[in-house]
């Protein structure tokens, strides 16, 4: 929420700042703004309401120099709308001093009132002006920007990244941070702050890590972090573990085009490694060694959005491998409901970004509460990796569109190597039994690869459904969060109504929507399932297509049981029941892209959403 990027070097600081909020961008897309100290020490800044492009375009008009000290904001709107005077940078010191924020500071009314009777004005709605008038005035007091920005920080209270420069100190950027993301990059006589290492990588691959409640001054050839009251601390080294490629579009129609296709790679990059002779291997996991994971008997997952879907689906498999009862919860409800949390009990988080403000706030509240918490995490060094006990890294590679896809399948194979390896340690399923499991689960690349090849009919069917009010999706037992999944997937991109339920839910109450023509899609379980859900979920879809559905059913091959009752049958590769939502879900995220492109929208940056939801 909010994309951040400051420099100083010698390179020319325009292009590297403008480079870095594309890269930024899908954190927020409202508005974007730059501001550029000069050789001649004076600063300069422009910004624009609505996507980078205005900003660009504004710069091509009426260019800025090339410079030398900068910061740029690409911003996602909380206080204030996005219009050109909301958006960032803000000003203080009477216009020598630019300042970039990312988060709310909750006690911006105060402070506000406070500097209105030292006679200040203020020209937008925004949070952020507040503190950088309050930095500009300290400044003033005490002409050091990282002096006069501990003082500030002290008095903010809430969530904040906060980049200034100020044109009496050039060469220098200053940055702090509080429950929001900020990583340093280290070039070799220059050197970068953003919210998120895409925004360096390719200038460097070396990162350092500033902790909660720190303080960064960057100069072309030093760093220097400290806390909030001055005492220096050692920032978090980390390479990032993939290039500026791995970020780009090449040659797809779009960044989630190109993350649905690497599916097969993410769930493939997500195992390897960490599996050896039939067992589990899993490195990262810290205090939350095996001793630990043999004495819990409670798991709560908390997560947001996919990330909670993916949990959803876990679970199943976590429950059935372990016995140990699995609770998915929502992050920002976890907290607020104080919940019973025991030394027994096992928070998992997962997050594909490891910045979601619910997620990191659960953490804190299980940490507080002395529980041990477990990461699932796809961005290396991310806060909520650093602040659990351990951490399973999903190795999808940078997920750029704002709606995840990719995140979700890696999400499901780290949380089955964590159920696996419970399975081990506790003794709770044979060792042949998880030994073949994993070699199942490493064969699911090359079928999720055979769904992506068999979805030739999704374009045409979206075609058809540009005009399509609503749609629903029904799911039984891990086909269930896949419903959930496929229909957040269509909200967010397509903007349509839509709804999944499970499927046995469905005549108590839901099925009272059914009404001729209505699109339902039917993640239909395998006919070889041994409970037998196959043919309850078959009778569903009779009792729908009795009342005039159109049933989209996503079906195993050679399943023919349901052939007489669908509308379209989207064929799925054989796989075992537990595993089945990694291919179910792929065919319901190529609808809603081709949905989302039928009716001529932004797949990558749906409207009113961003990627990484640093905000509660
Ligand atoms: C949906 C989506 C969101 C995220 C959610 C959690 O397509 O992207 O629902 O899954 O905001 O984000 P992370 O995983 O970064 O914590």
């Amino acid at each position: 929420m909010c994309g951040i990027v400051g420099y100083v070097g010698p390179n020319n600081t325009l292009e590297i700042l403008i480079a870095g909020l594309k890269r930024l961008e899908y954190r927020g897309y409202d508005s974007a703004g730059i501001a550029i100290i000069d050789d001649a020490n004076t600063l300069h800044s422009e910004k624009r309401a609505g996507k980078l492009v205005n900003l660009v375009t504004a710069l091509e008009q009426h260019p800025l120099p090339a410079g030398s000290t900068g910061i740029a904001h690409t911003r996602w709107a909380t206080h204030g709308g996005p219009t050109d005077t909301n958006a960032h940078p803000h000003y203080g010191d009477y216009g020598k001093l630019a300042l970039i924020h990312n988060g709310i500071i909750e006690n911006f009314a105060e402070l506000k009132e406070e500097l209105l009777a030292r006679g200040h004005t203020f020209s937008s709605e925004t949070d952020t002006e507040v503190a950088a008038v309050l930095l500009g005035d300290e400044f003033a007091a005490c002409h050091d920007l990282p002096t006069a920005l501990r003082n500030v920080v002290k008095r903010l209270e809430g969530a904040f990244t906060i980049l200034a420069v100020h044109q009496d100190q050039p060469g220098v950027v200053v940055g702090a941070r509080r429950n929001s993301p900020l990583v340093i990059g280290v070039g070799e006589g220059e050197n970068f702050l953003a919210s998120d290492v895409a925004a360096f990588v390719a200038h460097t691959r070396h990162a350092l890590a500033i902790g909660q409640d720190q303080v960064v001054v960057i100069t072309d050839t030093s760093i220097e972090v400290t806390d909030f009251d001055g005492n220096t601390v050692e920032p978090v080294e980390f390479d990032v573990p993939w290039d500026a490629k791995a970020a780009e579009k090449g040659g797809w129609s779009s960044f989630m085009a190109k993350e649905i296709s690497e599916q097969p790679d993410a769930i493939a990059n997500t195992l390897r490694g960490r599996i050896k002779d039939g067992r589990v291997m899993l490195g990262e996991l810290g205090t939350i060694d095996d001793e630990y994971l043999a004495g819990i008997n409670r798991i709560i997952v908390v997560a947001c959005g996919t990330a909670s879907y993916a949990s959803q689906v876990a679970k199943y498999a976590i429950e059935r491998w372990t016995r140990i009862p699995v609770e998915v919860e929502l992050s920002h409800e976890f907290r607020y409901r104080d919940p019973v949390l025991t030394p027994e009990t096992l928070v998992v988080a997962v997050s594909q970004s490891g910045e979601t403000m619910d997620t990191l706030m659960a953490i804190h509240y299980a940490l507080e509460n002395g529980t041990k918490v477990l990461a699932v995490c796809n961005t290396q060094g991310a806060t909520i990796a650093r602040e659990s006990h351990g951490v399973i890294y999903t190795h999808a590679g940078p997920e750029v569109a704002v709606a995840s896809t990719k995140a979700f399948v890696a999400q499901v194979a780290a949380l089955y190597l964590l159920g696996l390896h419970l399975a081990a340690v506790r003794g709770s399923l044979p060792d042949d039994e998880i030994a073949k499991t994993l070699t199942e689960l490493q064969a699911m690349p090359e079928k999720v690869t055979e769904v992506l090849a068999s979805t030739e009919s999704i374009p045409q069917l979206a075609h058809w459904m540009a005009d399509t009010r609503s749609v629903l999706f029904l799911g039984r037992h891990v086909g269930y969060p896949v419903a959930l999944e496929g229909a957040l997937k269509l909200k967010e991109l397509a903007y349509i109504h839509a709804e999944g339920f499970a499927a046995g839910e469905l005549k108590h109450g839901p099925i009272a929507l059914i009404e001729p023509g209505q699109p339902v899609f039917v993640i239909v379980p395998s006919p070889r399932n041994p409970q037998n859900l196959h043919a309850k979920v078959v009778s569903n879809i009779q009792e729908i297509r009795a009342r005039g559905a159109r049933v989209l059913a996503i079906a195993e091959i050679g399943d023919t049981a349901v052939l007489p009752f669908a509308d379209e049958v989207i064929p799925i590769p054989l796989a075992p029941t537990l595993l089945q939502p990694l291919l179910a879900v792929v065919p319901l995220q190529v609808f809603a892209m081709e949905l989302s492109q039928a009716k001529g929208l932004d797949v990558d940056q749906p409207r009113n959403l961003a990627k990484s939801v640093t905000v509660e």
